[in-house]
């Protein structure tokens, strides 16, 4: 009787922590986008250290309030973590990468080959400069260069200043169509503010030998109206011809989303130098922001062009559950936060509709969240059979996830592989290969790798 009743109180508290923390902080409590609560606490490893971080949270860090639980449910959460931590920390479930594996997808066999194995902090975006180098970056602020297949081990000078702090960090990297003439590299940064606030940022400057020179704003916004905290930046950068179109993310500023004078929760389109489209949908509308282009989005953290079809696909996180894979159009609304399939982290509604007139749905859905990050539509010559198909990554949930769309919608989903670490960039390659950059836990390297074709072995 008692041992059942124990038994039953474990896997009551397992259940809450289940429900409330595994998306941020992982099935086993052994870290994701929260970090682990196995290892050395920031905030302090006793009783009251951890009910404090759990009801009071660190919001400007991405951490929520659980205010809302009664003592009793604060209690055996952290019970529950106090008992897991006694446990020992367990690895996280990354395999190491078999490099000579030959994997089967359909359509065709594969191998996963590094380039880049040691020496990466967290890659966050890389693009081909067309001289065969690759130019990516890392979050903590570093631009680096991949010559020949290996890393140049100085990072690339001239870099702004980036606040590498709760999801911030240097994000995209973008090469300028026409690079060879131009020289412009574009980067997308959390730009530190005054006190706790920062903001997503867009600039670009010319890669001459190592060092950027020549830098320029694309976009901002000035200092004073920067939002407090670090979380919902975005953000990618994406050229189509004369245009770049770039993700900012909601940055926890409610209702913003839906907006059209402030910029967060949006795609913009702008002219290469930031200039503002005279058809961009809601230029000459009193008080609306011109280079918005469609809005309703949360944190878009993944965006690609179709270069056939010129279709622009966005994926985006959702709050707990309500991971969105979404094909943008010309001042459409997204229905972020007036539709959702997710709720809050703390198990409240963000909205009761999922759906609702003049909102746009997403193509795709995650409930419980895989914590999409890049997409990618496969342009390259060889993987035939994947020619157009559009590519998903995640953090979390670390899965690369192929889809055959027909007429803007899923035809057929194909899960190509898990567990080799968080998914942080996919691009195709101009020889053809899908390049992939992963992030490792637990400090060790991220890595760049690519896809190279298998078939017939
Ligand atoms: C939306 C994501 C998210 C959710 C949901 C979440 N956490 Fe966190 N948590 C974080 C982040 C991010 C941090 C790190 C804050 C920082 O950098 O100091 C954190 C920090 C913590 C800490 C302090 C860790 C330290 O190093 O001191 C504890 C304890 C904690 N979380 C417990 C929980 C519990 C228990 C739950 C469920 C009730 C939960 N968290 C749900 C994101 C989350």
């Amino acid at each position: 009787m008692l041992l059942a009743l124990l038994g039953a109180c474990q896997s009551y508290a397992q259940d809450q922590f289940d429900q409330l923390c595994v998306g941020c902080h992982g099935n086993q409590a052994n870290g994701g986008k929260g970090g682990s609560l196995l290892g050395p606490l920031k905030h302090g490893d006793d009783h009251a250290a951890i009910l404090r971080a759990i009801r009071d949270g660190y919001p400007e860090l991405g951490m929520p309030t659980f205010q809302h639980l009664s003592e009793g449910k604060l209690h055996i959460l952290v019970v529950r973590i106090l008992e897991m931590r006694a446990d020992g920390p367990k690895p996280p479930p990354v395999q190491p990468l078999d490099q000579q594996l030959v994997r089967h997808g359909e359509g065709h066999s594969y191998r996963i080959e590094a380039l880049v194995s040691d020496g990466l902090e967290v890659p966050w975006s890389f693009d081909f400069l067309p001289d065969g180098r690759i130019i990516l970056t890392e979050r903590a602020g570093r631009v680096r260069l991949i010559e020949n297949g290996k890393l140049v081990p100085a990072p690339v000078e001239g870099v702004p200043p980036v606040i590498e702090k709760g999801e911030g960090g240097l994000m995209a990297v973008a090469v300028h169509p026409d690079f060879a003439h131009t020289r412009w590299i574009y980067l997308s940064l959390s730009d530190p503010g005054e006190g706790d606030r920062a903001m997503t940022k867009i600039v670009r400057g010319k890669l001459n030998g190592n060092r950027l020179t020549d830098m320029e704003t694309v976009f901002a916004l000035p200092k004073g109206k920067y939002p407090p905290g670090y979380v919902l930046f975005g953000s990618r950068i994406v050229f189509d011809g004369d245009y770049v179109f770039f993700s900012i993310g909601e940055r926890d500023v409610k209702g913003a989303a839906q907006r059209l004078d402030v910029p967060f929760g949006k795609i913009h389109r702008t002219f290469h130098d930031g200039t503002i489209p005279p058809d961009n949908p809601f230029v000459g509308q009193p008080g609306a922001i011109g280079s918005i282009w469609a809005y309703g989005i949360r944190n878009p953290q993944g965006l690609a062009l179709n270069p056939l079809t010129h279709e622009i696909w966005e994926a985006e996180h959702g709050p707990r559950g309500g991971d969105e894979l979404n094909r943008v159009e010309k001042g459409k609304n997204y229905g972020w936060p007036l539709i959702t399939y997710g709720m809050n982290y703390d198990g409240t509604p963000v909205s009761d509709r999922t759906a609702a007139p003049g909102m746009e749905q997403p193509v795709r859905h995650w409930t419980p969240s895989i914590a999409t990050s890049q997409v990618a539509v496969y342009s390259g010559n060889k993987f035939p059979h994947w020619y157009q198909n559009v590519f998903v990554g995640s953090l979390a949930q670390q899965k690369l996830i192929r889809f055959e769309m027909k007429d803007g919608k899923v035809a057929h989903e194909e899960l190509l592989f898990t567990n080799l670490g968080r998914i942080r960039d996919i691009k195709t390659g101009p020889d053809g290969l899908i390049y992939i950059a992963l992030e490792q836990l637990n400090g060790a390297s991220g890595w760049l790798v690519r896809l190279v074709p298998a078939d017939g072995t």
